[in-house]
């Protein structure tokens, strides 16, 4: 017999200086929607709903000890978030920044520029600006802003004068948020019972722990797990859905942790996207180039890594990377757990291992020891028509462990956007593995990926282009290998 559900409350979080008691809204109800439709402050915009356009950005403070003075302030974008999962948390807008009359130094900053003129961009850039100078003391050079405002989108400024108006906000030492009192406030919320609210039958329950989630769970299997809901938002701001019960992971203090052990990267599952991929960037520097081209700053704060993999998108970014590099995941249910190579987790289009009432605790990536000798060249690149904030047409990634007279000992290949599921390159692999590296070796294995992949065409790519595009990743990998890492290695 499963124990009583927890007692329900209402959702308890920091704003406009004390703790606001949310009840009478559905649990699907959006942040923005609460303030522009319960609150009225107009300042948060709603423009695409669905996490793209960044009018609507607000910032979110978490406890968190390694933040100046223990939070954390990061930019999301409200649109996609549901009220219930602030409980616990402070929230920012942009009507929270001008004091006495005064405007906040980035605010001056806009309009000394002229960095505004319709102005529906402008309280998001503003929050986004607002949450990077907060955690920045250094003025960021120009790329940084870039990476700070790549959810940000205005279509009539241009981004020079913004650009502008953003480094000379650092000039201005003043305005900074007093962290310590809010911090404080949060800690009593933090000491409340986990979070179980209803609306109408409807319910939403934030565990704290893993035991109370897998057992939430087990007594509740329709419930919909909720992460960072960069996926599950949209369902219900774009595609209308009702939810059932949901269940969200974002209070689960064990599910938010990274651990190294010799062997492994251990990333918690509800570990945010902005987190996972500082951690797999030190672990290897192949993931640079992924990290500030999956999504937008606000959405990788909120998206999580397990959210991306339980997905299992045809299109999913992380996935790639992780099956080159022999990732795994840490299944729940109960009390039980197991561990499946991430590539037997993927069973079909975005059909997944899962089982009932069974949830992903942690992806473990495997410490390659050769990594830093430069005997193994591991790379993930994504391909789509712009920079920031798109899907991919192809994401690839390469993992390749050379013995020192250059013989290729291992070789791992994945790619997204080529198959119905993320998917290795057996073929190609086999085309490589023993074979001295020579650009002749990798012309075969772009050969074989005929044999490896039969990709669709779809409005994002031609199957033609994503064959060839395929292919050309690999040459550039040969290239890298050639030129920039291994020449004394490669004949
Ligand atoms: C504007 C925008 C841009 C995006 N760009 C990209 C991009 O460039 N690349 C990319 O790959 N994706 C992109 N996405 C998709 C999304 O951000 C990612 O898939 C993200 O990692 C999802 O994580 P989440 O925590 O938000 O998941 P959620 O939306 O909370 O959940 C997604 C799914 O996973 C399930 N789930 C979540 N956690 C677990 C768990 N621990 N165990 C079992 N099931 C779980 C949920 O039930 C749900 O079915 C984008 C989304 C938006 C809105
Ligand atoms: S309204 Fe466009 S990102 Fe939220
Ligand atoms: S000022 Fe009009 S969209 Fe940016």
């Amino acid at each position: 017999m499963h124990p009583a559900p927890p007692t329900v409350r209402p959702v308890h979080f920091w704003f406009r200086g004390q703790i606001q008691s949310v009840t009478d809204q559905p649990h699907t109800r959006t942040i923005l929607q609460w303030l522009r439709e319960d609150q009225h402050p107009y300042g948060t915009k709603e423009g695409c709903g669905e996490g793209d356009c960044g009018a609507c950005t607000v910032v979110i403070g978490t406890r968190d000890d390694q933040a100046p003075e223990g939070l954390r302030l990061e930019a999301i974008n409200s649109c996609i978030q549901f009220l219930p999962a602030l409980d616990g948390k402070a929230l920012f807008t942009v009507e929270d920044l001008a004091q006495d009359g005064q405007l906040h130094p980035v605010q001056k900053a806009m309009v000394d520029a002229h960095a505004s003129q319709c102005g529906f961009c402008t309280p998001g850039i503003v929050m986004s600006l607002w949450a990077e100078r907060e955690n920045q003391n250094e003025t960021p050079d120009r790329e940084a802003l870039c990476v700070t405002l790549s959810g940000n989108l205005c279509r009539c400024t241009g981004y020079r004068p913004i650009l502008d108006a953003a480094q000379a906000a650092w000039k201005t030492p003043c305005g900074k948020l007093a962290r310590g009192p809010i911090r404080q406030a949060l800690e009593q919320l933090a000491a409340k019972p986990s979070l179980a609210y209803s609306y109408s039958d409807k319910h939403f329950y934030a565990p704290h722990t893993l035991e109370e989630l897998s057992r939430l769970y087990a007594s509740n299997p329709q419930a919909r797990l909720l992460a960072g809901s960069t996926d599950v938002g949209l369902w219900v701001s774009k595609q209308l859905r009702e939810l059932d019960d949901i269940i969200y992971l974002g209070a689960v203090e064990e599910l938010k942790q990274i651990h190294t052990t010799p062997e492994s990267l251990d990333i918690g599952a509800a570990v945010s996207l902005s987190d996972a991929f500082s951690a797999l960037c030190t672990e290897h520097e192949g993931w640079g180039s992924l990290m500030t081209r999956f999504a937008s700053r606000p959405i990788r704060n909120a998206g999580t890594l397990g959210g991306n993999v339980a997905n299992g998108s045809p299109i999913g970014d992380s996935m790639p990377g992780l099956l080159a590099l022999g990732g795994h995941v840490v299944l729940q249910r109960e009390n039980e757990t197991r561990e499946l190579a991430l590539e037997d987790f993927y069973l079909g289009y975005q059909k997944t291992a899962l089982q009932p009432a069974e949830f992903i605790r942690t992806i473990k990536i495997p410490l390659v020891k050769s990594d830093k000798d430069g005997r193994h060249l591991f790379r993930t690149w994504k391909v789509s028509k712009r920079r920031d904030q798109d899907i991919s047409a192809v994401c690839a990634a390469f993992s390749i462990k050379l013995d020192s007279l250059g013989k290729i000992k291992d070789a791992r290949i994945a790619y997204g956007g080529m198959a119905a599921i993320p998917k290795r390159a057996f073929h190609a692999e086999a085309e490589l593995i023993g074979q001295n590296l020579s650009e002749e070796v990798i012309r075969n294995a772009m050969r074989v990926l005929a044999t490896d992949y039969q990709p669709i065409s779809d409005m994002r790519a031609s199957a033609e282009y994503r064959m060839q595009v395929a292919r050309n990743l690999l040459l550039r990998l040969w290239y890298e290998f050639n030129e920039r890492l291994m020449p004394e290695v490669i004949a």
